[in-house]
């Protein structure tokens, strides 16, 4: 553990600079508050011993630049001082002394002090790996959601896709068929062999691909542009690593994200309804705030049974901020599991259907935007999911700008 003293009295210096050697410190001494202030900043201490008064920049001041100072780690911060009064100790421990020692001081009490501040810096070191481990397993949880609502909704947009390209594959199919025989009787024209020919028009039935060739173009290029419009929806949506702020239309992103549970929707036969309110764009992150609609968009389409009711409903609160609320009428949740919802892991769906971290993701993805989530629920009747979002994200607004 290393350890800076300040002190300008040479005897003082010395005499507990060779005591906290003795007890295994690693002591850099300071001769006043100034070099101790640039020794600071160019290495790492754990522990500051100062006097009071030294001239120009003293200890008070001395530890002030030190809690002032942006640096990794506690520094526990011991005044030193032959001022004894208790409004001198006040006065210290308010500018951000942890501890104070009158002079002269008792070998003994230093020691049993320094003790109390080594398993303070030690006990605060230890928090800080505990963070950033908790960081990285929160940031590890929220990448495996992203991927595990990205693995949801690619099982969904594959059908989707597979649908038009089926009937294009189809039709070209046709066409070209057609096309073949076509142009085979029209060979026969032009070579005059007027009995192949007619055979040829027979066997192609001209008149049928007359009345029905540009109809199959048309189909051909509807599913084309149906697959066009999925891809750019998936791409409007999947914007899930875009690390910039933006001011988005809330309305066009719960569409977006609708579309990509369309086939979730359909297959279980589910009744959707939208109630778009006029909305101020918001600034925010819109493919986090993507995830947080897939999210609940998903877990109200497995509350529900088949032929169930969807509602999505968005609406300005003046001067608030907007609302956007997922109804259904599924299942509910049962009270006891109401206060467990956003926990991470908090499931009550089957192995494989659920991990539970939807509701948790979103719960922070909602409160790195400022808003809130609020849930209405009743068993048997179904659940109404609001999301409130400030149409400024205050919070990580500044900070994404960085
Ligand atoms: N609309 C809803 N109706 C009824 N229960 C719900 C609804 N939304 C969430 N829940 C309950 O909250 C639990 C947690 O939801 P969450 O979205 O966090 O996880 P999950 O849906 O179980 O799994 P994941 O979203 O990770 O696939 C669900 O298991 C379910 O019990
Ligand atoms: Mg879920």
């Amino acid at each position: 553990m290393r350890v800076l003293i300040a002190d300008d009295e040479p005897v003082s210096r010395k005499l507990l600079q060779s005591y906290l050697q003795k007890w295994g410190y690693e002591v850099t001494a300071a001769q006043n508050g100034a070099e101790a202030w640039r020794l600071f900043q160019e290495s790492s201490f754990s522990i500051v011993i100062t006097d009071w008064m030294m001239p120009e920049v003293d200890g008070l001041e001395l530890i002030r630049r030190i809690r002032a100072a942006n640096h990794s780690g506690y520094v526990h911060a011991t005044l030193l001082t032959a001022k004894a009064q208790k409004e001198d100790l006040v006065e210290g421990m308010e500018a951000g002394a942890d501890d104070f020692l009158t002079k002269p001081f008792d070998r003994d009490e230093l020691r049993v002090r320094l003790r109390a501040a080594e398993r303070i810096v030690k006990l605060e070191q230890s928090l800080a790996e505990q963070n950033r481990v908790l960081r990285e397993t929160q940031s590890a949880l929220v990448q495996n959601e992203k991927l595990a609502s990205l693995g949801r909704l690619a099982a969904g947009v594959a059908h989707e896709i597979n649908n038009p390209i089926a009937y294009v594959t189809n039709n070209l199919a046709v066409i070209r068929r057609d096309t073949q025989s076509a142009l085979a009787a029209l060979d026969a024209h032009r070579r005059g062999d007027m009995t192949e020919a007619a055979r040829l028009e027979q066997a192609a039935d001209i008149e049928y691909l007359r009345e029905n060739f540009s109809r199959t173009c048309d189909k051909t290029l509807e599913g084309l542009q149906r697959v066009r419009d999925i891809v750019r929806n998936l791409r409007d949506f999947a914007r899930l690593d875009e690390a910039e702020f933006k001011e988005a239309n809330l309305n066009a992103a719960l569409e977006s994200t609708l579309e990509i549970v369309g086939h979730q929707i359909r297959e279980k036969s589910i009744q959707l309804e939208k109630h778009f309110g006029e909305l101020p764009l918001v600034l925010c992150h819109p493919g986090k705030i993507n995830q947080v609609f897939l999210n609940l968009l998903v877990n109200a389409i497995q509350a529900c049974d088949r032929g169930g009711v969807v509602i999505a409903r968005t609406r300005a609160e003046p001067g608030s901020g907007v609302v956007v609320e997922v109804q259904d009428n599924g299942c509910g949740i049962r009270p006891e599991h109401r206060e467990r919802l956003f926990e991470p892991f908090f499931t009550t769906k089957p192995v494989g259907q659920g991990t539970g971290l939807g509701l948790s993701v979103s719960f922070g993805i909602v409160r790195d935007h400022g808003g809130s989530i609020e849930v209405d629920s009743e068993v048997g009747r179904g659940s109404t999911f609001r999301v409130v979002l400030p149409l400024k994200a205050i919070g990580k607004q500044s900070s994404s700008h960085q």
